[in-house]
């Protein structure tokens, strides 16, 4: 199959994204995302999806006082243990032949990054991602190399492949092609953010990646700048969806930088959209959101197609956000 067509079949169902008709929602459960109100409203922490465990157990950390580094490896691994997300750590979506790669990424308010890429066998890579930021010389390890460290770390190696996704799998294999239908489960990579009691911001993201993708392939999640970016000064930015669109623009990245120059959360998401769009009359077929999180506690999100939202815990409440979107209808 032609790269073209393969990204383009693999786009919906192999992200697992919910895509809705092409419908903008601009409600949200806090109603607006207003502009600044001057008011820092933090601990907080928020991620894409529904993903409502993994911000439960790292606000649990912020409550008691823990670092935001602490509460995004702790929600993130919530997402890495659940057997049943096939988008994410253990159970996760094989590749075209059958392993289970992953890529995850973390980033500490000094400006401390750690990742690592196609791992296999180790179920926590964002844990593993952290140690490669606190005890190496290096940023990014890949493959075996990954692996290798994380067993000298004392990770277990693990099967990672569930019976469900084996069947799942196989049944793809018979045609080895995909059909681009909406997804009801909702979820994919968790991009998680979060401001500790001290105002100070951490991120992580953790993915299987596109299911049944080429071996070897990396997306978005791992890469400094594209699935996520922490300036300490500024705010956080991290990405679900179509990794490869979200490379291409550094999107993460562009969002931080656009709320550095005085662009809102929500305002910087839109525009981080709104440059793939601009850029890609394919964006029909595939999905991007983003979430934001400005130093002051305040939120932004925004995604092609409807679908997306994000899981907000924030003064003791937890919360869902529907995401506006880009397309409209008809
Ligand atoms: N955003 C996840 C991926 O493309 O791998």
């Amino acid at each position: 199959m032609k790269r073209r067509n393969f990204l383009k079949n693999a786009s919906l169902t192999g992200l697992g994204l919910a895509v809705a008709p092409a419908i903008a929602s601009c409600e949200t459960d806090d109603k607006k995302v207003k502009k600044s109100t001057g008011k820092t409203v933090v601990p907080v922490v928020v991620a894409t999806w529904r993903f409502h465990n993994a911000t439960k157990a790292a606000w649990e950390v912020l409550e008691k006082g823990g670092t935001s580094i602490d509460a995004i490896e702790a929600g993130c691994r919530v997402e890495e243990a659940d057997l049943k997300n096939t988008t994410v750590g253990n159970g996760g979506a094989p590749d075209r032949d059958g392993n289970v790669t992953l890529d995850a990424c973390i980033m500490s308010k000094d400006g401390g990054y750690g990742a690592v890429v196609c791992m296999e066998n180790i179920a926590h890579p964002i844990s593993v991602a952290r140690k490669v930021m606190e005890e190496t010389p290096h940023v990014l390890l890949a493959g075996k190399g990954a692996e290798q460290f994380a067993v000298e770390q004392g990770f277990k190696r693990e099967n990672l492949l569930t019976e469900a996704s084996k069947k799942a799998w196989e049944k793809w294999k018979v045609k080895s092609e995909y059909k681009p239908i909406i997804n009801i489960e909702n979820h994919d990579t968790i991009g998680m953010l979060a401001i500790d009691k001290n105002g100070d911001i951490s991120g992580g993201c953790t993915t299987s990646g596109m299911a049944y993708k080429m071996a070897g392939r990396v997306g978005d999640s791992a890469i400094i700048g594209s699935g996520l970016f922490i300036d300490n000064a500024i705010g956080g930015a991290t990405a679900t969806g179509m990794g490869e669109e979200v490379l291409k623009t550094v999107g993460s990245y562009l969002i931080v930088e656009l709320m550095r120059q005085g662009r809102t959360p929500q305002e910087a998401c839109e525009e981080g959209v709104k440059r793939i769009v601009a850029s890609n009359p394919n964006y029909q077929n595939f999905q991007v959101g983003y979430v934001a999180l400005n130093k002051q506690g305040e939120y932004g999100c925004y995604c092609i197609h409807g679908g997306f939202g994000i899981s907000k815990f924030q003064e003791g409440k937890q919360t869902y956000i529907d995401s506006k979107a880009y397309t409209k209808k008809g």
